[in-house]
């Protein structure tokens, strides 16, 4: 467990900090010290996480924020400066996500993932980082990504593609940005029982039960393993780790492409079967 002043004094942003992971990151960040702005559509579940951070007897805010509209990412963080004076961490996390065939996956369905993911996480790291800039002071930038960035994403081509671009991002502001001192990682979280993807992504007790065999830990994660993790990246303890995208997954995505029984005969021939 990190100490609890790890992130004293840090001004963080978290999108999507109103439900699931979002949250879960903007409390434990608030755990360890940080100032805490929350944004995203929902104004209702964004006061919700602040008035938990408050009663920790943190300091929070919420900024209700499309992060496809570049006008309100600018004011996101003017109203962060306004209130906090400076800011030193933001997570792009807000995400959308549904499964649907590419065939038949519409213009504005492509187009609304796409633009949260994608668009959303260059025009908050753009605005913010910008900010970092003119500090001085560096600061850190924390992506969420899921494993098919890397391996396709057959039902979510969107989400997928999307991914794939902020992984991407993740390391190319790592290099362009590392003169400013700013550090660029990212997570990669494999299947994490929150509701919002637990309704996107695995809505039936079927599809829960095959998600959670494929994952070799055979449990889904939770959302502080992901939170926690976050904190440990952000935080000076991570000083020399930048570009990185680090999978928590309970080794799902290692899981696929061995030969199917093998395991299981394994474990066999050390019975003596
Ligand atoms: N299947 C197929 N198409 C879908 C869909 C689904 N389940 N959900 C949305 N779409 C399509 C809509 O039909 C619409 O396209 P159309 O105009 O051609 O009909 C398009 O996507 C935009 O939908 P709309 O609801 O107007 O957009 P939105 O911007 O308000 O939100 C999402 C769309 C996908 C981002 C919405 O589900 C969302 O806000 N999700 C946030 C939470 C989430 O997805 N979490 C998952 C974490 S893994």
């Amino acid at each position: 467990m990190l100490p609890k002043d790890t992130l004293k004094e840090r001004v963080a942003i978290v999108t999507g900090g109103g439900t699931g992971l979002g949250k879960a990151m903007a409390l434990e960040f608030a755990r360890l010290g940080a100032r805490v702005v929350v944004a995203g559509r929902k104004l209702e579940s964004l006061q919700q996480t602040v008035s938990e951070i408050e009663k920790m007897g943190g300091k929070a805010l919420a900024v209700p924020t499309d992060v496809r509209e570049p006008a309100q990412v600018e004011n996101l963080v003017a109203v962060t400066k306004q209130r906090f004076g400076k800011i030193d961490i933001l997570v792009n996390n807000a995400a959308g996500n549904f499964i649907c065939r590419a065939e038949d996956l519409s213009v504005n369905g492509w187009r609304a993932v796409v633009g949260i993911v994608l668009d959303g996480t260059f025009y908050c790291s753009r605005a913010v980082g910008r900010e970092m800039i003119a500090q001085k002071t560096g600061g850190n930038i924390l992506n969420i990504l899921a494993t098919y960035a890397w391996t396709g994403g057959p039902g979510t081509v969107h989400s997928a593609c999307a991914k794939a671009g902020v992984l991407a991002m993740t390391k190319t502001l790592a290099v362009e940005w590392a003169r400013y001192k700013i550090r660029v990682n990212a997570i990669a979280p494999g299947p994490v029982e929150t509701e919002g993807a637990g309704k996107a992504l695995w809505a039936s007790p079927e599809a829960h039960r095959l998600v959670e065999e494929a994952v070799p830990l055979k449990r889904f994660g939770q959302s502080i393993e992901i939170a926690r993790a976050a904190s440990y990246l952000v935080s000076d303890y991570a000083s020399f780790i930048t570009g990185e995208a680090l999978v928590i997954d309970g080794g799902q995505w290692l899981g696929h492409g061995h030969y199917l029984g093998a395991l299981e005969r394994l474990t066999e021939t050390d019975r003596g079967l």
